[in-house]
């Protein structure tokens, strides 16, 4: 039996080691834990402003991801600097995202609808498919048709479904069904692609659920759910282990 594939995206481990200029939470170590425990692949995204991977994070988590046989997907906005990183690193999946400085994380796909973009975009796809010729490329797109029309014409292997509305309405109880329905109505332009059908962004455990029920998407990228999540999977053992530690020490003998 097939299951879609989980990919978990690590970037907030180093938004926490950003924060504080430490050299731990180690991103490394998180995307060993994330492939030890079964997950697909890890995805990680270089920004340009460098707020939490940093462009060291990239060689050192592949080399995790090769160590498991596994990919690296790594998302990018479309800049020659980071199309010309994708190709010193090939990494096995290149994820071309809309980038803004000003914004807390991604917001919207990207715009392929304007000619000008429309260029941009296919001559970045071209050249990484020129010079990495192994690298899988994804677009991180909203569900609209013009917009997945325009997708399949580009040399790519796969969109990204960027669900924020859709993960948005499902935490705030709002009626979901239309998302649904133009995820599974607009599949069929990928797949007549035979392009890949992916999904990301704002998903939880609860939001992921109605997706995965209805066999929507093939890959998931989840990042900042589960990162928290796991601060209140693991803080009572680490509180216990600091805790082992200090009785192990009284203040008088
Ligand atoms: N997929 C893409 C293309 C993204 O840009 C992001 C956010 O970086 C994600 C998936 C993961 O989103 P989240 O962290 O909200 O789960």
């Amino acid at each position: 039996m097939k299951f879609p594939r989980l990919g978990v995206n690590i970037d907030h481990v180093a938004t926490l080691r950003q924060q504080r200029g430490e050299n731990y939470p180690d991103v490394t170590r998180a995307a060993d834990i994330v492939l030890a425990a079964g997950a697909h692949q890890i995805t990680i995204h270089l920004r340009e402003d460098r707020r939490h991977i940093q462009d060291a994070d990239v060689p050192s988590v592949h080399k995790m991801c090769s160590h498991f046989d596994l990919p690296l997907n790594l998302e990018m906005g479309c800049s020659d600097e980071m199309i010309e990183i994708a190709i010193l690193e090939k990494p096995e999946w290149v994820c071309l995202v809309p980038e803004k400085r000003e914004e807390r994380t991604t917001e919207g796909g990207l715009d392929v609808l304007s000619p000008f973009n429309f260029d941009r975009i296919k001559l970045a796809c071209e050249k990484l498919k020129k010079f990495s010729p192994e690298t899988k490329i994804s677009l991180f797109v909203e569900c609209h048709e013009e917009v997945l029309k325009k997708c399949v014409e580009m040399p790519i292997d796969a969109v990204e479904i960027h669900t924020g509305d859709y993960a948005r309405d499902f935490q705030d109880s709002k009626d979901i069904s239309h998302h649904l329905k133009s995820y599974k109505k607009l599949k069929k332009i990928i797949k007549n692609a035979g392009l890949g059908y992916h999904a990301g962004h704002g998903l939880t455990l609860s939001s992921l659920e109605p997706l995965l029920k209805e066999k929507i998407f093939e890959e998931y990228n989840i990042g900042h759910w589960i990162i928290s999540e796991s601060i209140f999977l693991g803080l009572g053992p680490v509180v216990k282990e600091m805790l082992a530690l200090i009785n192990k020490y009284p203040l008088e003998d």
